[in-house]
């Protein structure tokens, strides 16, 4: 027997079809709205730090670390600061591995201009600040 082409299953698995076609339809927007992949100029990642980590510049770091920092980060720096509880994947600076595979210049660009649910630096910081905070929390890691 020739089956119809619109018999009555066709009409049953319309809905389903649809259905189908808007969760796919969904998916891919919501993919579209996915952050891009966190990227750091080359020539920024490359930046030597001119701040020699002296005592005097730790010092320095750590001022500003107190004020802009340890909310999140913690103090000590093992990522348990007061907001760390509503925030996730504070970096724990004391792990030695944390930073381990970070130039300089790519801390100073993160610091500068924020990542993920880190809020940027921005202008409140001069290049100097930038460079003693970088010093700063590369002394944290345990030995
Ligand atoms: C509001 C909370 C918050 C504050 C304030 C904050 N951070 Fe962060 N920080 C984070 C979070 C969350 C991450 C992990 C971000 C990610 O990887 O998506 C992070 C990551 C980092 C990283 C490592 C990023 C990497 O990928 O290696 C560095 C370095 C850093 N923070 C430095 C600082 C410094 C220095 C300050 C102060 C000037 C600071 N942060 C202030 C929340 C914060």
């Amino acid at each position: 027997m020739k089956k119809k082409l619109w018999n009555q299953e066709t009409f049953r698995k319309t809905p389903l079809v649809l259905l189908a076609l808007l969760f796919f339809g969904f998916a891919l927007w919501a993919q579209k709205d996915q952050p891009a992949e966190y990227k750091i100029p080359p020539e920024a990642a490359a930046k030597a730090n001119p701040v020699k980590p002296t005592a005097e510049s730790l010092a320095k770091g750590k001022k500003v670390y107190g004020v802009d920092c340890e909310v999140c980060h913690g103090k000590g720096g093992d990522g348990k600061g007061d907001m760390a509880s509503d925030i996730k994947n504070v970096t724990d600076f004391t792990n030695p591995d944390a930073l381990k595979n970070r130039t300089d210049g790519e801390l100073f660009y993160i610091i500068r201009n924020g990542k993920g649910e880190m809020p940027p630096e921005g202008d409140r910081a001069k290049n100097d600040d930038i460079w003693n905070l970088v010093n700063y929390i590369r002394s944290l890691a345990k030995k």
